[in-house]
């Protein structure tokens, strides 16, 4: 039991037994990529692998924080009264970040803590470990400091951590996927208004497989903030002759009739793919509803092909999974999920011959990669909870 292995952690670090375990998932996303900083819809859900917190109350302003996923980093000694970034700190900056939303958006923090952290969402896999630990921050000190800050804002908190902390400008898929998560449900959301609808994820016979590239990525470094600043190029110059407020306000025809006006072929092809994408993502919705798995899968594969070719975000490795994948018997789909550049792709595939599917693919990505990939089932899970 990893919630175990958790406070053992912090027994053997902290010297004294942990009062309280927390959890948050991480995320995958159906559908719906690059999406939603493009005004669109995404299709993502909460997943059970993710990171356990054991907390222990201190009654001075010191935060002592230790994750036995990143064990060179030791335990980050910080202080509640300096929360600034510092890169020395690494991982802990992102419980920093969410402690300087909380205490900016006016709620106090009355003393400091201890926190060992244990995951088994793999690190800079694209699976939102990062969301997750932000998620997981708000989580705690809401509940031990009994804020009473909804978790909508606990989900906008975690994106501003990302924008304003950390430097990377993404949208608001991941925090909301797993602070909103629900068992079994993926969540549809108009990243434009924030409205959402839960939509029950049954796949009868299949299962969703999750395949890590192995390759680390982080988004601070990646074209991640290149590609968001690309779509946002692209708008202007449709504004010029469009009233439209976000690519997502588009339909493929609207697009293709007025793509002119963008008149460059790199920024035509990133919105081109915000806008195709935006669709598919809401008739992958009903065809989900419909239970309708063969059209659901064709989406995706879609998906994939317009963020290799169009998006330009996948890369050899996520390339060589979903193809691989495309390839093999009982596979209704494959796409990379999240910002790609490595990371994770997802295939849904029927449950009796995954053992071969995972062999298969995983033989031909070594052979072409050298290095092996690594396969999970995924299970959708809840948000953010105390579990102990
Ligand atoms: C990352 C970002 C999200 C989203 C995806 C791409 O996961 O954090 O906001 O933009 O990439 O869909």
């Amino acid at each position: 039991m990893i919630s175990d292995d958790v406070q053992k952690e912090f027994n053997d670090k902290f010297g004294y037994d942990s009062s309280r375990v927390f959890f948050s998932p991480g995320r995958i996303n159906l559908i719906g990529e690059y999406t939603d900083f493009n005004g669109g819809h995404v299709f993502p859900c909460a997943i059970s692998m993710g990171i356990y917190a054991a907390y222990g109350e201190r009654k001075d302003n010191t935060i002592r924080m230790f994750s036995g996923n990143v064990p060179d980093a030791g335990i980050v000694e910080i202080s509640l009264d300096n929360l600034a970034y510092n890169k020395a700190d690494s991982w802990t900056n992102y419980p920093k970040g969410m402690m300087v939303q909380i205490i900016e958006h006016g709620y106090k923090i009355g003393h400091g803590f201890d926190l060992a952290v244990y995951g088994n969402l793999p690190d800079a896999a694209g699976l939102s470990s990062s969301a997750a630990i932000e998620l997981l921050t708000g989580e705690i000190i809401n509940d031990v400091f009994s804020l009473g800050i909804s978790e909508l804002d606990l989900v906008k908190y975690g994106q501003l951590v990302e924008n304003k902390y950390i430097g990377v400008n993404s949208g608001i898929m991941d925090q909301f996927a797993i602070g909103m998560g629900k068992k079994d449900q993926a969540v549809l959301l108009d990243t434009n208004t924030l409205d959402y609808d839960y939509v029950p994820v049954e796949m009868g016979d299949r299962v969703i497989v999750i395949m890590n590239t192995k390759k680390h990525r982080e988004l601070a470094d990646s074209k991640y903030n290149e590609r968001r600043a690309q779509c946002e190029e692209a708008l202007k110059r449709l504004q010029v002759g469009l009233p439209i407020k976000s690519l997502g306000d588009l339909t493929e025809s609207e697009f293709d009739e007025n793509s002119y006006l963008i008149n460059d072929d790199v920024l035509i092809r990133r919105a081109r793919h915000a806008v195709f994408e935006n669709q598919r993502t809401l008739q992958a919705k009903d065809a989900l509803v419909n239970n309708d798995l063969k059209t659901f899968g064709k989406l995706i594969n879609a998906s994939h092909v317009s963020l290799h070719y169009d998006f330009e975000v996948t890369g050899k490795e996520l390339d060589t999974l979903a193809e691989t994948a495309w390839k093999q018997p009982g596979v209704v789909g494959a796409r990379m999920t999240g910002a790609g550049f490595g990371g994770c792709a997802i295939a849904i595939v029927d449950r009796d011959k995954v053992d071969a599917f995972t062999k298969n693919v995983g033989d031909v990505y070594e052979k072409e990669i050298g290095h092996p990939a690594e396969f999970y089932i995924a299970e959708i899970s809840d948000g953010p909870k105390e579990i102990k």
